[in-house]
């Protein structure tokens, strides 16, 4: 008995000596290529700043925090927070984290470093709750892109970017019967398959409806959603064959082997090519995918500060180190990303960044639901699985009810 009391006694003190220590534990899936690149940037300014925090890296891997986000909640259901963690703006941190009371407010630090009105208006609103800020977005990703290979786009003779989804049918079409996969996709993952279907729903409902189905103003039961079923049927006709063995970064490299035409995904693919040295603009094109030429769809990763935080003090730091130009713009250029600040240096961004930062200012802004912002997790998760057996089974009726199925029980209008 005495040994266990001991024993338990020197576990307690471990721990409290561990969370005296000088640390900051950041909790992010940053580990892919350029997305770990991106985040070590942001550690070596940290550590500019302040060399005698020890900072935790507790990434988790898997795109599109698959993996990451599950660690994440027993963690901070366990009362256990790292001290700063990546949470997507919008939903996946207002519903999961703000709402049951998991976060701290940090208007007032936003505000101490005067950087307060220094994001744009839309973006605030959606990590706040109840006029509290709640997070810091560290960068704006478009989740709408097409990124192809140039050389493979001269040969299937593609003069201009495809407008309308006929003629990027016709171009994947030319592609394969040359023998290069029309579009690669991964998704061992299963994210990347709503990725893709979430902005072909857009190409059809345009964003006013797209935005509406968020606000209760449209509704599911629409044809247009049939519709965009339909478009992915005929594109899934051009994807590789082992795309479930795949991760994003194995389907965006294909284009950089030469074995495929283009990949949609996020601009992060961007960071991962010019990982691979990969020049924008030279090696790889991009457009926006037919028919969302008018839309933006907004991923924003951004940072929080959990209640009872072990390190708040350096948690702090960090946060108003995010918070700032200089951190924006050392991330962003490296991530594929556009600053959130909107008195970022735009110099500082390469040719597909400022294609992106101008479509930023003048498109539409549409939430990505795969990326956290639309909706619940609940919806998500549901909706994620219906597309992936989509994609197998490609039966369109079904997916349809099951899509309204989804959305009525999570109280979005359906008739
Ligand atoms: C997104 C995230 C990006 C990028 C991507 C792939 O959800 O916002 O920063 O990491 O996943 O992992």
């Amino acid at each position: 008995m005495k040994k266990f009391v001991i024993l338990f006694l020197s576990i307690l003190l471990s721990l409290s000596v561990f969370s005296q220590e000088n640390i900051l534990e950041v909790f992010s899936w940053w580990t892919g290529g350029g997305e770990a690149e991106g985040l070590q940037a942001l550690f070596n300014l940290f550590h500019k700043y302040y060399p005698d925090i020890k900072i935790i890296n507790a990434a988790v891997a898997g795109g599109a925090g698959t993996n990451a986000k599950a660690v994440l909640k027993t963690r901070m259901l366990g009362k256990n927070p790292p001290d700063s963690f990546q949470v997507h703006a919008g939903m996946e941190l207002t519903d999961t984290y703000v709402i049951p009371g998991l976060m701290e407010p940090i208007t007032w630090i936003l505000k101490e470093i005067g950087a307060y009105d220094k994001f744009p208006k839309d973006l605030i609103d959606i990590v706040s709750y109840k006029g509290e800020i709640y997070s810091v977005p560290v960068n704006v990703h478009r989740a709408n892109v097409v990124f192809y290979n140039k050389e493979i786009a001269k040969k299937i003779g593609m003069k201009k970017a495809p407008t309308t989804w006929p003629e990027l049918l016709a171009y994947l079409d030319k592609a394969q019967k040359m023998g290069y996969v029309g579009i690669s996709l991964g998704d061992k993952n299963k994210w990347t398959s709503l990725h893709l279907f979430e902005s072909i729903m857009l190409s059809q409902l345009g964003p006013e409806k797209y935005n509406n189905l968020w606000k209760g103003k449209a509704s599911f039961n629409d044809p247009d959603i049939r519709q965009a079923l339909l478009i992915f049927k005929d594109v899934l006709k051009y994807v590789n064959s082992d795309h479930s063995a795949l991760t994003w970064q194995d389907a965006t490299r294909m284009l950089f082997e030469g074995k495929a035409f283009c990949n949609m995904m996020g601009d992060w693919a961007e960071g991962y090519l010019k990982t691979l040295n990969w020049k924008p603009g030279e090696d790889f094109g991009w457009f926006a995918l037919p028919g969302t030429q008018n839309a933006f769809m907004l991923v924003s990763d951004t940072f929080g500060l959990p209640k009872n935080a072990p390190h708040r003090e350096n948690a702090i730091k960090w946060i108003k180190l995010l918070a700032s130009v200089e951190a924006q713009d050392t991330f962003n250029p490296i991530k594929g990303s556009i600053p959130a600040r909107i008195d970022a240096d735009k110099s500082k961004y390469d040719v597909y960044l400022k294609w992106s930062m101008d479509d930023f200012s003048t498109k539409a802004i549409t939430p990505s639901i795969i990326h956290g912002s639309a909706a619940p997790e609940a919806f998500v998760t549901a909706l994620m699985d219906a597309i992936n057996i989509f994609v197998t089974k490609q039966n369109v009726e079904k997916t349809f009810k099951e899509i309204l199925w989804i959305a009525e029980d999570n109280g979005y209008v359906t008739d």
